[in-house]
């Protein structure tokens, strides 16, 4: 089955979260069982200079306002994503100082609207058949950057066009939802009637979310309990009524860890390599992750790791009212992480203050995201909501266990640790209220797992052998598209690139 994943960011090109993650671990994930995945990207720096054997397959003609930008379609292959890929190159549009989405300043860039327009747009040509050879069978969108894929396919079938391809929407995370001024509608090309309630309309806003949400075959979330929760006003973000109204449509399939990337048997990016048979190499990580920071060389409590975006959504403030708990308790902790100019600044103070026993660096690394995982005993996701989060599933697959609050995808991937679940499914710690009491009484539960220490290894161990790869994952994906309507017969379809 033909597959057009369209998304704005793929591992290891470009990221700046999750979203990249996945975008490059499901068409190898895909191709494992048969599928034939292709990728569609933004033609930004890193992705074109990644790309080999590229060949010009059509100019862009994109309607409304994007037809004064001057686009080219290329097609070629990232080695470095292991798959075949279109890539609009769009100097204009693409190659610009500062983000993918945001100029240096964190401004998001005023066109924003027209630039992932023609990603979608181009995603709907495609499904149109732009490529005469290849014709996808699914069109995949990832969050808004991709969501008007679905709007522009389904103006073509009102146009009467047939053959025209199924299409699966997946949300990473409802809170990012690409809105903007009503009057951008107009330079979208799109059929007048589209900018409705029923349509892309969100109270007098152009939403780009809502056009997947709206338009797409299917939808998806990456995981059941996010998927569930979306569909209430707490975490719906004013689209929970839509959500519901397409809840036999929505379905929650859990993100995986790509094993080619996270796994500490094999992973060269750390000092010594461990599994769940060998923890020897972890004990390795742990001191030499210790000489790095700075930190003591010896402490009675775990040390306690955050791998994460400073953000709202991940719940810092409470682990920062943690700190003298966890110090207290004679456990350390290790930030890695960049966002929030307040967060990273208290946090830079309580690493100046405790210098032996926090530890704190600020901005991305990849790299030593991998040691700093692999050297902890704790990673902490206390997030206010999670859609899925990745890094605590690298905790269980490094014997790092994770620390989360039941939410989202973390409720759906770690079982707490007590008593009568010790020696049945326990893989790290679970808690419930959002508030720094409540994470202190899971880290204090934490910290005295870890003084028994066959009790800690017993817990590590399952949770490294938790399956926690892409094939489910995969497999799940498949069905669904396997499951979209079958396209409209008709006159075979000619080029589209209008
Ligand atoms: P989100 O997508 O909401 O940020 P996820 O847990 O799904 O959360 O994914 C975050 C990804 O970004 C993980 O791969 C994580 O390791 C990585 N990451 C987050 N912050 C940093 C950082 N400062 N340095 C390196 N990697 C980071
Ligand atoms: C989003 C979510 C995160 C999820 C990631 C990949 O960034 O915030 O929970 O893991 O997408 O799906």
């Amino acid at each position: 089955m033909r597959i057009l994943q369209v998304c704005a960011e793929i591992f290891p090109l470009l990221k700046t979260g999750g979203l990249a993650d996945v975008a490059g671990a499901l068409p190898p994930a895909l191709r494992a069982l048969g599928g034939e995945p292709r990728v569609l990207l933004p033609g930004f720096p890193a992705i074109l200079d990644a790309l080999e054997h590229a060949r010009e397959l059509a100019r862009l003609h994109a309607p409304g306002a994007m037809a004064a930008i001057d686009a080219r379609l290329l097609l070629g292959r990232l080695p470095a994503c292991d798959v075949d890929a279109y890539v609009i190159d769009a100097p204009a549009c693409y190659r610009r100082s500062g983000g993918p989405y945001a100029d240096p300043q964190h401004h998001a860039y005023a066109d924003n609207h027209l630039r992932f327009g023609l990603l979608g747009w181009t995603a709907a040509a495609l499904g149109r058949g732009l490529d005469p050879d290849w014709r996808p069978q699914c069109v995949h969108a990832h969050d808004w950057h991709a969501a008007l894929a679905p709007a522009y396919l389904r103006a073509a079938g009102e146009a009467g066009e047939p053959g025209l391809p199924g299409s699966v929407y997946t949300v990473h995370n409802l809170a990012y939802q690409g809105l903007f001024d009503a009057a951008c509608f107009a330079e979208l090309g799109l059929p007048a009637h589209f900018y409705a309630m029923h349509g892309l309309e969100f109270h007098g806003q152009l939403s780009y979310m809502k056009a997947g949400l709206y338009y797409a075959d299917r939808i998806t979330t990456v995981s059941p309990t996010y998927a569930r929760e979306i569909q209430g006003p707490e975490q719906g973000c004013g689209l929970d009524g839509l959500l519901r109204e397409r809840a036999h449509e929505l379905h929650g399939i859990l993100n995986g860890v790509d094993d080619a990337v996270w796994n500490p048997a094999t992973d060269a990016l750390l000092p010594a390599r461990y599994d769940a048979a060998r923890l020897a190499g972890k004990a390795r990580c742990r001191k030499a992750l210790r000489t790095e920071l700075g930190l003591a060389d010896a402490a009675d409590g775990p040390l306690f790791c955050v791998v994460s975006r400073l953000t709202e959504q991940k719940g810092l403030h409470l682990v920062l009212h943690n700190l003298p708990a966890i110090v207290g308790g004679g456990g350390q902790f290790a930030l890695l992480g960049s966002g929030d100019a307040t967060l990273e600044a208290a946090f830079r103070e309580a690493a100046a203050a405790q210098p032996q026993a926090v530890a704190v660096r600020l901005g991305y690394d990849e790299n030593f995201a991998h040691r700093l995982i692999a050297g902890s005993d704790v990673i902490l996701v206390p997030s206010r909501f999670e859609p899925c989060g990745l890094t605590q599933l690298y905790g269980l697959k490094y014997g790092t266990l994770p620390l989360v609050r039941r939410v989202g995808g973390l409720a759906d991937t770690v079982a707490d640790a007590r008593l009568e679940t010790l020696d049945t499914d326990a893989t790290g710690f679970v808690f419930d209220e959002f508030s720094p009491a409540a994470l202190q009484r899971a880290i204090e539960r934490a910290g005295a797992l870890f003084r028994r220490s066959a009790d800690w290894k017993t817990v590590q161990r399952r949770a490294m052998t938790q399956n926690v790869g892409w094939r489910r994952a995969a497999e799940a994906y498949l069905a669904l598209y396997r499951g979209l309507p079958a396209p409209r017969a008709g006159a075979a379809a000619g080029s589209a690139t209008n």
